[in-house]
């Protein structure tokens, strides 16, 4: 059974827990307001907000593209539909929409004054640049987004005075007329409701965000059991802990970037991961789950090998052993996880002193796009200036994510022939093949570009 509250009404449901969270809302509940179009997390029609309660009772709202969110995922949850802001009068963000002209047909409208009303109640900060982030994954054809941005800037100049307190936020928001009333109830009926209890994870299939596997094989998952790593709230952490931060296995990109642990030392990767998928899939999609899949141009996998991770993996039993992240990939989509075990724990060191950390990647739209390269830097300089250490991690052109084999660079100085070498030795090492992203020729020749842009930068900053 998966029991939620959809809106303002409690559900209880026997359906399939590995059945999308869009055809439950449109096919069993008649709620057509959540639009169908991609299915594969790309257009943002699809947007709900799904909301838990925090350990210190308050509420925390993320917008997801349900298109890819299984039920099961909902267990516990408050669910919000387009039909559960409607009250007698619109919302400030649907006034907002139609006093800027920011829709025209409409189909992407839903999606978005969710993601707004989504960014409303979850952000830290209210801010315009904020809002538009938060907007990355919501495509629209015909209204165009300078109005769509207009109405993003007015809500966030209407909400500038708001107590942003977690505590605070809904009742500052029911105040403002971004949500309805009924949802300062929303934490207590939550606390009351009965949930499943967490599935064994042996036999089962481990659902993490979802975003990878419900795009790959949705048909399979309905029939499947499911474990939802999302109940694991004891692997929901980033914590700095002596020289390392340790990162649990079920933390979300999106949660990971704005972290305070991540945004002290690692301030770079607040827009870096900006640059993986788009707000509604950040907020569901793991960090974990982005490595475990394996894909040789993954963007966390990239950036977590130039930073030199290890994996803590549990076994079923508990038997806990660590992995470096390099020797994790053995082949095509092969990893050295046995079944039962689990990712339970990423451990990222600390940039030691005069490290420099880069990313780059290039794909065929700028954001919102699997990379056609991507590549990852860590270079450390000594005190007289030579290099200590250098890591360069690269994507899209071998088998496995690829770590760059450069012990022979330490000592040298990090100068324009040290570019070249390390360039000449990227395009060598890669093995890229030709597929839709780019030719084999041209993603030899981007890396090449890539390491070298990445090496000046860095070494010109460290000088
Ligand atoms: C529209 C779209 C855009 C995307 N854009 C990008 C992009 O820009 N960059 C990018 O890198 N990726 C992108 N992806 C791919 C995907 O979103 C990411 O790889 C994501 O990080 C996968 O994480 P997840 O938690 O959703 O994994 P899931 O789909 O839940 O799981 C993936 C696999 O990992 C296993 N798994 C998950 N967590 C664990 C764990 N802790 N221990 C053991 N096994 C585990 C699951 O069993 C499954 O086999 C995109 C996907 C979509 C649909
Ligand atoms: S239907 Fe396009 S993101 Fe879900
Ligand atoms: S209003 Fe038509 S797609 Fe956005």
């Amino acid at each position: 059974m998966t029991s939620f509250i959809l809106n303002n009404s409690p559900v209880s449901t026997d359906k399939s827990p590995g059945m999308t969270l869009l055809e439950f809302v449109r096919d069993v509940s008649c709620l057509s307001g959540t639009k169908e179009a991609c299915r594969e997390g790309e257009c943002g029609a699809c947007t709900v907000l799904v909301g838990s309660r925090r350990p210190d009772g308050a509420m925390s709202y993320k917008a997801c593209a349900s298109c890819l969110l299984p039920l099961g995922d909902a267990d516990g949850c408050h669910v919000v539909t387009v039909e559960g802001l409607g009250g007698a009068d619109l919302t400030l963000v649907q006034k907002l929409i139609v006093g800027h002209s920011a829709s025209q047909c409409g189909f992407c409208t839903p999606g978005i004054v969710l993601s707004l009303t989504g960014f409303a109640l979850g952000a830290a900060r209210i801010s315009y640049e904020g809002a538009v982030d938060a907007l990355d994954g919501n495509i629209c054809r015909c209204t165009g987004y300078a109005a769509i941005r207009n109405a993003a800037r007015a809500l966030c100049e209407g909400l500038a005075g708001m107590d942003a307190a977690p505590a605070r936020r809904v009742g500052e928001l029911i105040s403002a007329g971004v949500v309805p009333d009924y949802f300062k109830d929303i934490p207590s009926r939550l606390s009351r409701l009965k949930t499943a209890p967490p599935q064994a994870a042996q036999n089962a299939v481990l659902v993490a965000g979802g975003t990878d596997l419900f795009v790959q094989k949705p048909e399979e998952l309905m029939e499947s059991e499911l474990c939802f790593l999302s109940k694991r709230s004891d692997l929901d952490y980033v914590k700095e802990d002596g020289e390392v931060l340790r990162v649990g296995g079920a933390t979300t990109i999106e949660d990971f970037r704005l972290s305070g642990p991540v945004r002290r030392h690692f301030p770079a990767l607040e827009r870096d991961f900006l640059l993986h998928s788009s707000a509604i899939l950040r907020n569901k999609a793991t960090l974990a789950g982005n490595v475990v899949n394996a894909s040789p141009i993954g963007d966390a996998t990239i950036i977590l090998l130039a930073l030199a991770a290890r994996l803590v993996i549990t076994a079923a039993g508990g038997k806990k052993r660590e992995v470096p992240l390099d020797k994790f990939f053995l082949g095509y989509k092969k990893t050295d996880l046995a079944c039962g075990e689990i990712v339970s724990e990423i451990v990222i060191p600390l940039l030691p002193a005069g490290a420099r950390y880069r990313f780059e990647k290039v794909s065929n739209r700028a954001t919102l796009d699997i990379a056609a390269v991507n590549s990852a830097l860590r270079l450390v300089t000594s005190p007289e200036g030579t290099i200590a250490d250098l890591r360069v991690s690269a994507g899209g052109v071998a088998a496995v994510p690829l770590l760059l084999a450069l012990e022979s660079f330490k000592g040298r100085k990090p100068d324009a022939a040290a570019a070249e070498a390390l360039a000449d030795a990227a395009s060598d090492a890669a093995r890229p093949i030709d597929d839709i992203r780019g030719s084999a020729a041209y993603k030899k020749l981007l890396l090449g570009q890539l390491v070298r842009a990445h090496f000046n930068a860095a070494a010109g900053e460290a000088a």
